[in-house]
């Protein structure tokens, strides 16, 4: 792509910006602290990002702490502070020590330039009591020495900002380039320049995922004229005497107009400290930064192109409007509604839109005209929530990273899993990225077209990832050979495909697996495809059931999802185990452990995980009145693991038995318990907001049905909300008649008005009270929602006369409809 091109598209972006924006101030209401704090007993929390960064963006800025886990750099305690860094991720779990965290910026004053403390030991410095604060668009903090730091940022550049006690002398910026958070530096270049110009490049291994990545920065410290100068006094690189002693720094000012280092690629992690130093006579120091995946040059081309003024209130609030835009999509009356959910609401909707990451223009691997993405770290953590929540909001931006994916396969031949720092990460489950094309296909098949998505190719790659076993499934794709031989994935089986991958997780990839090829059966209805495409998918779609052994029993409840044999025997596994009631410990990961059967999940919960055909289970499980107690069991024991994304449906799965009832308090109480506005306020690691746009539909009253025109529809928190379509233009406004504000509460009181009585769509009575076509919830117009408090009559009612939602077994999802 020219460089041309990107001029024209920032004029235009910044046309786009609505002046009217002064008119909501969503912004406002966004806590970026919320699940920032550290896990219980040390583990990983939220991990969310709180710095500084646009919707979708590439550059994400912010501080990093020393201490892990730290998987986003920040953690909200009182840990020193390393630099700010670059990039970040947003809430996933992985490496503890964390992702990216490139080139590293610190400021320093009270030292000689040949004597700073450059090392990343010996700068890191405590941040003064409640310094951290942060806005969309903007983060700063102040250091205990009374150094100031802030930030904002466009989509691969940005601004960082020095600001120094008047007192002090000599100011200095260091340049790290040798400690990414993983601290996995293979080798890498910096070049300095008299003029303020550094440019960089590093080699890094990416945070889940075998493989290392290349990635270029560039720092421009020599503001343009018509803003007060920051002389540059000293200047030159630093780098460690010795790998063997490497907090031995020796710093070389440069004597020529030029300084620079090379370190060629090592495979095996360099421990060293290297970097620049810059020394400023001025008491506040701005530093220009870009970011690239292609080269340094083009790193500083992002940062002249998108940042060209160095007007840090001009981007904060450019920023700030792009985030408004965003949240607006969903609007509700602030003043009127509960504070609490107010705040969750709209904290929610901005981390659920940090990632997938916007590359576009930054591919390093093939030439495209298509958009690029990266996050998508994992597929497993995003399908449920995130993207259904893209689909209803933010189709534009849904379509762009659909063809990302689309793209991913027609350059490797499959649908990329878990893309991470540019390179395939590991795969769970399934590859999650096909419920996410399905979706796509029966949402927006139709127009494809007018939304630039291929649907014929994204069809193939539909296809080729359901049909084709991969070298290494690991890493990408799903293994076929055992799915299509056994019907199910056999344990103890060696594939004479000769692809690689652990042979664990069986139980629980063949639950995905099967929802992935219902998504080819949807996609396939959807885009016209023949119906033997659509039997076949549709068949293997069911094959779930070969996992059930109906002889197992556990806590008095018969049939559990169990690992198999090739020869068709099954191979036992507690249904606790790796349960948070496991008597035992099990890995439960993607390690190489293969003693369970199920990835972070146990058998308790994964038997409940049939998206498209959930009276299957019902069925399995021994009928309706069983399936309630067993679902009730599952969350009193507790097996319900709210921090894991198998657990997502299942407070919903109660519509399933025509018991809406029992989903509207099981849904309050499922909120309240594991989710507030504090830094320990989302359970488990927010997923790349996965949590964030699960929080989002359940107080909306939603949940969307993988691959399908489905949501279910439940009790709202809020009295009314309004959601608006950005492709095509429709706002529908939800109304919850009788709204009772006693049941915003994890347990709401006998008789408040908590269960939803009747669905009005268009001054059309609902004949379900269950579920809610997708087309209806975009469609624009009014939906009215009317509750009452009459337990016995909600029970009674369910979900209506046929109002079940649907089930692939008992004839749902019918082919035309
Ligand atoms: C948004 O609200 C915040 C906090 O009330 C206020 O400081 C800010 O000026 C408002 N911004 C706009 C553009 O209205
Ligand atoms: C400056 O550094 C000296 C020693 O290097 C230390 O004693 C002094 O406290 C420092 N002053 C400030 C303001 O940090
Ligand atoms: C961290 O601890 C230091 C020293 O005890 C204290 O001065 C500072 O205020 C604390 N900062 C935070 C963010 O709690
Ligand atoms: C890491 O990157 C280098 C060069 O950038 C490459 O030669 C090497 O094969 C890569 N190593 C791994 C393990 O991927
Ligand atoms: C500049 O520094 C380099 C490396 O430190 C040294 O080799 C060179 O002789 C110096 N040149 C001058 C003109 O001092
Ligand atoms: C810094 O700049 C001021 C005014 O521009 C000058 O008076 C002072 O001598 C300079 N200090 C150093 C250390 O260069
Ligand atoms: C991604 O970046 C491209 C290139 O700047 C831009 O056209 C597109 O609108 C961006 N999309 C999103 C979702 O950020
Ligand atoms: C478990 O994994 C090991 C090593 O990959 C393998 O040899 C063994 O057959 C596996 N066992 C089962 C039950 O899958
Ligand atoms: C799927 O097809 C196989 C082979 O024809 C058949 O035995 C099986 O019953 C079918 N399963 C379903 C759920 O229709
Ligand atoms: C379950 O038990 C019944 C009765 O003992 C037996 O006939 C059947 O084969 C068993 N099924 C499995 C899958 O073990
Ligand atoms: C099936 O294979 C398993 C594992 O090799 C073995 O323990 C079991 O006895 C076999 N069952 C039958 C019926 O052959
Ligand atoms: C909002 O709901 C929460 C949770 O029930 C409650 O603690 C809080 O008091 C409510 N806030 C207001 C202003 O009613």
């Amino acid at each position: 792509m020219t460089l041309d091109y990107f001029v024209v598209f920032i004029t235009i972006s910044l046309a786009l910006v609505p002046s009217q924006c002064q008119s909501t101030n969503f912004t406002s209401l966004v806590n970026l602290f919320i699940g920032t704090a550290s896990g219980a007993n040390g583990g990983s929390g939220g991990n969310a990002f709180p710095g500084a960064a646009i919707p979708h963006a590439m550059a994400k800025v912010g501080i990093d702490v020393s201490t892990a886990p730290r998987q986003a750099g920040y953690i909200h305690d009182n840990s020193t502070i390393t630099g700010i860094s670059l990039m970040h991720d947003e809430g996933t779990g992985g490496n503890t020590n964390g992702g990216y965290g490139i080139f590293p910026l610190f400021p320093l004053n009270n030292c000689t330039f040949e004597s700073c403390p450059v090392g990343i030991g010996a700068r890191a410095t405590l941040r003064s009591a409640n310094a951290d604060s942060a806005s969309p668009g903007y983060f700063t903090t102040k250091f205990i020495n009374n150094i100031q730091i802030e930030t904002t940022s466009t989509r691969r550049a940005g601004l960082i900002r020095f600001t120094f006690p008047e007192s002090s002398e000599v100011n200095h910026v260091v340049v790290d380039l040798a400690h990414d958070l993983g601290r996995s530096f293979s080798g890498g270049t910096i070049s300095m320049s008299s003029d303020g110009r550094v440019e960089l490049s590093g080699i890094y291994l990416q945070s889940y995922g075998l493989d290392n990545y290349t990635v270029f920065g560039c720092y421009d410290f020599t503001p343009p004229s018509s803003l007060p100068s920051q002389p540059i006094t000293n200047f030159g690189t630093f780098q460690s005497t010795s790998t063997s002693d490497p907090t031995d720094i020796v710093i070389t000012p440069s004597n020529s107009s030029t300084a620079s280092l090379s370190f060629p690629f090592t495979s095996s992690v360099s421990k060293i400290e290297a970097g620049g130093l810059v020394s400023f006579n001025a008491s506040t120091v701005t530093a220009r930064f870009g970011v690239s995946f292609i080269s340094s040059s083009q790193a500083c081309a992002n940062a002249e192109e998108e940042v060209p003024d160095w007007d840090f209130d001009g981007i904060r609030e450019t920023s700030r409007t792009s985030w408004e835009s965003v949240l607006e999509r969903v609007t509700i009356d602030v003043e009127k509604e509960n504070a609490t959910v107010v705040e969750l609401l709209y904290s929610s909707l901005y981390r659920a839109s940090l990632v997938p990451a916007n590359l576009t223009g930054e591919n390093p691997y093939w030439v495209s005209d298509f958009p690029f993405f990266d996050a998508l770290f994992c597929s497993w953590d995003t399908f449920r929530t995130v993207h259904p929540l893209l689909s209803i909001v933010s189709p534009f931006e849904w379509s762009e990273i659909v063809n990302a994916y689309v793209d991913g396969w027609r350059h490797t031949g499959f649908i990329p899993e878990c893309r991470a720092n540019t390179k395939n990460g590991f795969v769970q489950g399934g590859s999650d990225g096909m419920p996410i094309l399905g979706d796509f296909a029966v949402k927006y098949g139709s127009r494809g077209g007018e939304l630039g998505v291929p649907t014929d190719d994204l069809y193939q790659a539909l296809v080729d990832t359901a049909e084709n076993t991969p070298p290494d499934w690991l890493t990408v794709g799903r293994q076929n050979t055992a799915w299509k031989t056994f019907g199910y994935i056999p344990t103890d089986w060696v594939d004479p495909s000769g692809s690689t991958g652990l042979a664990t997780r069986e139980a629980s990839r063949a639950y995905e697996y099967a929802l992935g090829d219902f998504a080819v059966r949807q996609a396939a209805i959807a885009l016209g495809k023949s119906s033997g495409d659509v039997a076949t998918y549709a068949n293997r779609s069911m094959n779930f059931v070969n996992m059930w052994n109906p002889n197992i029993t556990s806590d008095g409840f018969t049939g559990f999802a169990q690992r198999r044999f090739p020869n068709g025997s099954f191979a036992f596994s507690p249904p606790d185990a790796c349960s948070p009631v496991d008597p035992t410990p099990h890995s439960c990961a993607r390690g190489d452990d293969n003693d369970t059967g199920f990835y972070e999940s146990s058998s308790w919960e994964m038997s409940f995980f049939a998206p498209h055909s959930v009276a299957t289970l019902i069925r399995l499980m021994g009928g309706a009145d069983t399936f309630i107690n067993r679902v009730n069991h599952y969350f009193s024991k507790p097996y319900f693991q709210a921090g894991n994304e198998p657990s997502f449906n299942i407070p919903w799965i109660y519509h399933y038995a025509n018991r809406p009832d029992l989903t509207a308090l099981r849904v309050r109480d499922v909120v309240f318990r594991n989710f507030n506005t504090g830094i320990g306020g989302i359970p488990g690691n927010d997923d790349s907001g996965a949590m964030a746009a699960l929080l989002t539909f359940h107080l909306l009253g939603l949940y969307p049905v993988s691959a399908s025109n489905q949501l279910l529809i439940g009790s709202p928190f809020v009295s009314s909300f309004s959601l608006t379509n950005n492709f095509l233009g429709t706002t529908t406004k939800f109304t919850v008649n009788g709204f009772d504000e006693a049941t915003v509460t994890g347990t709401p009181p006998n008789g408040s008005r908590l269960f939803v009585k009747s669905v009005t769509i268009n001054g059309v009575e609902s004949p379900s009270l269950c579920v809610i076509d997708f087309n209806d919830v975009i469609g624009g117009g009014d939906i009215v929602i009317e509750v009452d408090g009459d337990a016995e009559a909600a029970q009674t009612r369910g979900c209506g006369a046929g109002g079940l939602p649907d089930s692939l077994e008992t004839g749902g999802f019918p082919i035309s409809t």
